[in-house]
Order: structure tokens, then sequence, then C-alpha cells
């Protein structure tokens, strides 16, 4: 599969934790035009990957649900998610999300500095419409992926991110999007206090 063509989808994944827990956690896999193919890229260090390399099962989820996005990005999920009562051994759908894909790790190549497992979709869903795109959604994503990266990036680039897009999520967000957004301009900052008192 030609890296090149293919896009990075955002959503959540879900994997089987040792014990039979389920972990969930935002994701951007690479995806084909018509979501046959996936390539999954978890960074070592992080429970997907640990999860992912031992059963190489995992189940994407497209959503619009930023809120859960940004809570799973800092591992910090305010509610248990629900799962369908019904799904093949080893795989959990989120009963919120829009379309989901079970996928089966066919190829798994650990050389670089995220791992890289090329997935084969073995049963696919669609549950509910998506809810359309919206600034505010996606400077909740944004500022999610800022939150996971405060240890690598400098204090002034996230703070210009933040003074960007706040007007986007006031604008444009309803209460699900400034709650997340809240909750991650919090996060950020114990984040910080977390980094300077440990350096
Ligand atoms: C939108 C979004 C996409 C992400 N994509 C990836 C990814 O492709 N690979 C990765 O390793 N981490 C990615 N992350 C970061 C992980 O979600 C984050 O490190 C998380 O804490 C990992 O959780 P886990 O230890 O439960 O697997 C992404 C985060 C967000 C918000």
């Amino acid at each position: 599969m030609s890296e090149r063509r293919l896009r990075i989808v955002e959503g959540m994944l879900t994997t089987q934790n040792a014990d039979g827990t389920v972990n969930v956690a935002p994701m951007g896999p690479r995806v084909d035009e018509s979501f046959t193919q996936f390539l999954l890229r978890p960074f070592p260090g992080s429970r997907t990957y640990e999860n992912l390399l031992r059963t190489r099962q995992a189940t994407f989820h497209v959503t619009d649900d930023v809120e859960m996005i940004a809570q799973a990005a800092v591992g910090d999920l305010h509610k248990s998610p629900e799962f369908l009562a019904e799904s093949d051994e080893g795989y959990h759908v989120l009963s919120g999300c829009c379309r989901w894909y079970q996928l089966e790790a066919a190829v798994v190549d650990t050389s670089g500095e995220r791992a890289a497992l090329t997935c084969r979709v073995t049963q696919q869903g669609h549950l509910r419409d998506f809810f359309g795109l919206n600034r505010a959604k996606h400077a909740v994503l944004e500022l999610a992926i800022l939150a996971t990266r405060v240890h690598l990036l400098s204090t002034e680039e996230i703070d210009l991110a933040i003074a960007t897009m706040a007007p986007w999520v006031e604008k444009t967000g309803g209460a699900t999007e400034v709650r997340a957004w809240e909750f991650l301009i919090s996060t950020i900052q114990e984040r910080r206090i977390a980094v300077r008192e440990s350096s």
C-alpha cells in the first residue's frame, strides 16, 4: 500500500488489554479512499502499541464526539464508554460512534520511530450519521493532540495555537465542544506544572 496516496482519518481505537479489559485511545491511521485498508502507526510506550503488537486486533471508530477524543487523549475518560453487546472475540465497538471498522494486522513493522501495522478490515458497521464539519470540533481535536505533546512542544507554540483557535470554539461550538476545550486547557496547565517539576 503506497503511503502517499493515503489520507489520515482521526478517530478512536479500541484494543484489548492483557487482562481482557478495553483500552480506548484516539488514533490517526492512514486509510484508502474506500476504507478497506488501514495503516496504524502507534508510538512505542502507549498501551495501544503494546496491545496491537500482542493481539494484532483493533476496532477503529469514525466519530464526531470530540469530548471523548479529548478525554481519552490524555487518559482521563470521565465516564466509562459503552460498547455494543455483540462483537467478535477480542473486538470492542463503541456504541456512540458513527462508523466502525474491525481491523486485523496483516503486516507489522517495528523498525521505525512508530510501529506500522498494515491492517485489513474484517467487519464494519454504520450506527449513525456524522454531525458534519465545524471549526470548534476541529479546534478541540487539534488541542487534544497538543495536550499529548506538552513535554515536546514550547509553551509559545501551544499558546499561539490556543489564541488562534479559541475564537473558533466560541463562535461555532456547542456545549460539548466548549466543555472539551476548557477541559483540555486545564489539562495543559497541569501538564506544564508536572513537566516543570520533573525538570
Ligand atoms: C486526534 C489524535 C490522533 C492521534 N493519533 C495517534 C497516532 O496515530 N499514533 C499514536 O501513537 N498516538 C496518537 N495520538 C496520541 C494518543 O492518543 C495518546 O498518546 C494516548 O494517550 C495513547 O493512549 P494509550 O496509552 O491508551 O494507547 C493521537 C491523539 C489524538 C488526539
